[in-house]
């Protein structure tokens, strides 16, 4: 079991530095999905009731340790602000005398948003010098950035460390998450069925393993279908130990935006005119039938391109299967939480992981150094 250091265990009140996951799809400057800004603000009334100072941090986007006002946190400001409902202070820089002086002049239960982290290398790179300016923000060190803790950042990793060890913690979510998660690594319930989706298998392998060795079932969908479709997976499922499941049946269409054949085919082999976008209705029914049976369900990555209506169905399918299950249920990677949201069923998940790639790599048993850091016993 995994158990991090809490937020009843700091000396509150006090200057608190909020290391978040704020990296939030943008169109231009519109927030089109605001979870993981919503999914901070239990921590955030937490600490502004108990009268601590809020200095917040976060990531956006990949500027690559320049200032690019297209990943400017600006309009996350607004956005925190409004829900909040409360005034959000801003600092134009993440570090230098304009953050240390708007840092110390917070009252209790004020808060002040940082420009991107990213805006500088230091950040990427892990830096000790940059995580020693962050330092001067604050006295205690909180992580809700769940979404992050795979990456051996300098404000996930080199600063909390710069800290004393007992005024470091995780916040609400992230002990949330970790709670949910573990509830699948360690197989808390069974069956266990585990579905699998997603366009590219890449940086999908690991996690796949580690589901076919701890599941029951595991159900393949998406574009990674047809790599194991090509590679004739279906053997695999044997030598491991769960019951994998391929499609059975695909739809499939020859363009993405002018699909003038949408069609279901039932033989795994896509001619080569065509591609398949989305599981056909005979694969829904047993997929569904699958989960219908489970006390626990992970899910990772829709079935198809859900995005058009066309090739929806098998995602938004799942969804309902997912949510009606008398299960416990946790749904992982931007995507996948992305299409349970648009299929109105979020509600009734046990746990949507504001973390991608970071649930993936839990789910495959590896270390998260955002995690390792604020372990008990550190
Ligand atoms: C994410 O969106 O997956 C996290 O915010 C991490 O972002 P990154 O993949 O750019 O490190
Ligand atoms: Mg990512």
């Amino acid at each position: 079991m995994i158990q991090i250091k809490t937020l009843d265990s700091l000396p509150l009140p006090a200057r608190v530095f909020y290391r978040v996951d704020y990296n939030v799809p943008l169109d231009g400057t519109t927030i089109t999905d605001a979870t993981r800004i919503e999914e901070t603000l239990p921590t955030l009334r937490l600490l502004r009731e108990k009268g601590c100072p809020v200095v917040i941090a976060s990531h956006l986007g990949r500027p690559k340790g320049e200032v690019k006002p297209k990943y400017s946190l600006a309009p996350v400001r607004a956005k925190l602000a409004e829900l909040l409902g409360a005034d959000v202070q801003w600092a134009g820089d993440c570090i230098g005398s304009e953050a240390q002086a708007k840092a110390a002049a917070l009252k209790g239960g004020e808060v002040l948003l940082l420009e991107n982290l990213r805006f500088h290398s230091g950040e990427e790179k892990n830096d000790a010098a940059f995580a020693q300016e962050l330092r001067k923000l604050a006295d205690v060190y909180l992580n809700d950035a769940f979404g992050a803790c795979h990456r051996a950042h300098a404000s996930i990793d080199a600063l909390p460390r710069l800290f004393p060890p007992n005024q470091i913690a995780g916040g609400l979510l992230l002990a949330r998450e970790i709670e949910f998660l573990q509830k699948v690594t360690n197989v808390s319930e069974r069956p266990f069925v585990a579905l699998f989706g997603g366009a590219k298998i890449a940086g999908k392998i690991e996690p796949l393993e580690a589901l076919v060795k701890l599941a029951d079932t595991v159900l393949i969908g998406g574009g990674m279908a047809n790599t194991f479709l090509a590679a004739k997976g279906k053997k695999m499922g044997k030598s491991l130990g769960a019951e994998v499941m391929l499609p059975v049946d695909l739809v499939v269409a020859d363009s993405l935006d002018h699909p003038t054949i949408v069609e279901k085919i039932s033989e795994s082999d896509v001619p080569d005119t065509l591609m398949a976008l989305d599981i056909g209705p005979e694969t829904i029914e047993r997929y569904a039938a699958k989960i219908a049976g489970a006390k626990m369900v992970f899910w990772n990555g829709p079935m198809g391109v859900f995005e058009k209506e066309e090739f929806a169905k098998g995602t938004m399918a799942m969804a309902k299967a997912v949510a009606e299950a008398k299960a416990t249920t946790v749904v992982g990677g931007g995507e996948s939480v992305e299409a349970v949201k648009s299929s109105g069923y979020a509600d009734r998940i046990s746990h949507i992981s504001t973390g991608g790639g970071a649930s993936l790599e839990f789910i495959a048993g590896e270390t998260l150094p955002g995690v390792e850091v604020l372990k008990t016993g550190n």
